[in-house]
């Protein structure tokens, strides 16, 4: 059990789970390779999981950093400010958007329309998480990690509060 700011969270998702579900993404998502990819890693959350998955797919391939925020405390705000770090000459590439977890789909949403007006070629999108029950955006999540329960979760890239980020696996909220 871990203590961030006022919740407990108890564990959920270990290291070796995580592990097993990115060698299982990077299985699927090996034939990437002939489009000469663009991975799109969105901060903060995915930095963990960007970096383990990449080193995972069998190939080496060109990545960026994107940034979005919309979120405050546990709730999903929907409030979601501007984008930071759009690459130029994205017309006629094939991107994959790397998430850590898809809740709502507001914040995906939204960066999938905008990276849409640069013209590329296709735009995958690559979770680790995702809320099922809660994803509500007629957009396909072309590879899911895993789907949870809408539970707040941290560790492994996702925070509370800016907490949580650094821990090696995943916690979910204590009820
Ligand atoms: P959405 O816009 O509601 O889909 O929320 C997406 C973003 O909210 C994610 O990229 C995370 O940064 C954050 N988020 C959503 N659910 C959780 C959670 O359970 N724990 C931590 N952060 C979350
Ligand atoms: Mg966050």
């Amino acid at each position: 059990m871990i203590q961030l700011h006022d919740k407990t969270f108890e564990p959920y998702l270990s290291e070796k789970d995580i592990q097993g579900i990115i060698q299982k993404m990077s299985v699927q998502m090996s034939h990437l390779e002939n489009d000469n990819p663009l991975f799109i890693i969105i901060l903060k959350g995915s930095f963990l999981f960007a970096s383990d998955l990449l080193k995972a797919l069998p190939f080496d391939a060109e990545l960026t950093f994107m940034q979005i925020k919309s979120y405050h405390g546990t709730q999903s705000s929907g409030n979601i400010q501007d984008v930071m770090g759009l690459p130029l000459n994205l017309s006629g590439r094939t991107l994959v958007i790397i998430e850590d977890i898809i809740d709502t789909g507001n914040t995906l949403e939204y960066l999938y329309n905008r990276l849409k007006q640069e013209k590329p070629k296709h735009i995958y999108i690559a979770s680790l998480l995702l809320k099922p029950s809660v994803f509500s955006k007629n957009i396909t999540i072309d590879f899911v990690g895993q789907e949870i329960p809408n539970n707040f979760v941290v560790g492994y890239g996702l925070d509370y509060n800016e907490l949580g980020r650094t821990l090696p696996q995943i916690y979910k909220l204590k009820i």
